[in-house]
């Protein structure tokens, strides 16, 4: 089973999910909290940035592309709405910035 790590500023958790789980209602499911709105791509709220095993997630999507824009995809960045979970991944969520 995949497992998946996820750091939200200092903490990290870990889960085991099945193969081909959506990563965002995966990681809600578990209490931790990806900030997300519309769950359908279109708001932009539920961006995290894959630190290792991109080749284990689903394809990008139209979607995430037009959303995040090509430098956000170049840095690695996804939806994870529109994600999924096919094997080992590391992760990390973008903190808000306050200034
Ligand atoms: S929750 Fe809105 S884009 Fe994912």
């Amino acid at each position: 089973m995949p497992q998946v790590e996820v750091k939200i500023g200092a903490k990290e958790h870990q889960f085991e999910c099945g193969e081909g789980e959506n990563l965002l209602f995966e990681a809600i499911s578990r209490n931790i909290m990806i900030p997300f709105n519309c769950t359908s791509g279109r708001c932009g709220r539920c961006r995290i940035r894959v630190v290792e095993g991109a080749e284990n997630l689903s394809e990008l999507v139209d979607r995430e592309v037009l959303r995040l824009g090509e430098e956000q995809v170049e840095q690695g960045f996804r939806l994870s709405c529109q994600t999924y979970i096919h094997g080992d991944v590391r992760l990390e969520v973008p903190q808000p910035r306050f200034y």
